[in-house]
């Protein structure tokens, strides 16, 4: 078997949300997600994955839960390069599934200015969904510039670039299994 890819971990500062915190907190929300479901009509659930970073929170947080569900993704761009915001979002690839009349419910790895969540909001409002919920691992508030709702929230952070857990930097990191806040002189060259 080839051996995992090579981080540098020098870029990391330090871990803020180890894997069994993480893991016990996709279970709380698959479980809350799932009671409110509960009702959802034999269509079920549409789960629409944000790319790529969702990928790795929406395959934990599908597997936990105990009512019927699709799933899907869209890909999206919000920075230029680095962690620099444009607040220009643009689509890179579509749902397949349709989700006129269906219950959806947008899976987003982490919300920051917001704009991203805001846009996607609107857009799937705009194809006429039964339902429209958020469910976000995570949030960081202080960095907002408009204001989005989120249903489902993992956890709340401080302004700090993190990768893992499907999170990157320049497309690196994404397969740790824990979330670590980067070095400041890393991401703020
Ligand atoms: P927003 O549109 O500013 O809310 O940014 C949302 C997107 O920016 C997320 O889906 C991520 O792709 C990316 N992003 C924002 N902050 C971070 C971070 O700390 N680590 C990795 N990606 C981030």
């Amino acid at each position: 078997m080839k051996s995992r890819p090579k981080h540098d971990f020098s870029a990391i500062d330090r871990i803020l949300l180890d894997e069994e915190t993480i893991q016990r907190r996709v279970t709380e929300l698959a479980a809350r997600i799932s009671a409110d479901y509960a009702g959802a009509n034999e269509d079920g659930l549409v789960l629409v994955g944000v790319l790529k970073g969702a990928f790795i929170f929406l395959a934990d947080l599908a597997r936990r839960l105990t009512v019927p569900h699709h799933v899907d993704f869209i890909a999206l761009s919000s920075y230029n390069r680095g962690a620099v915001s444009t607040g220009a979002v643009r689509l890179i690839m579509d749902t397949r599934i349709p989700v006129t009349g269906r219950h959806v419910l947008i899976v987003e790895d982490i919300v920051d200015t917001g704009y991203t969540l805001e846009y996607l909001i609107r857009n799937f409002r705009a194809r006429g969904t039964a339902s429209l919920r958020t469910c976000v691992l995570l949030s960081k508030p202080e960095r907002r510039k408009v204001d989005v709702p989120i249903d489902y929230l993992g956890f709340e952070i401080p302004d700090v670039w993190v990768v893992g857990y499907g999170l990157d930097f320049a497309d690196l990191f994404r397969t740790l299994p824990y979330i670590a806040g980067l070095k400041r002189e890393v991401y703020e060259k």
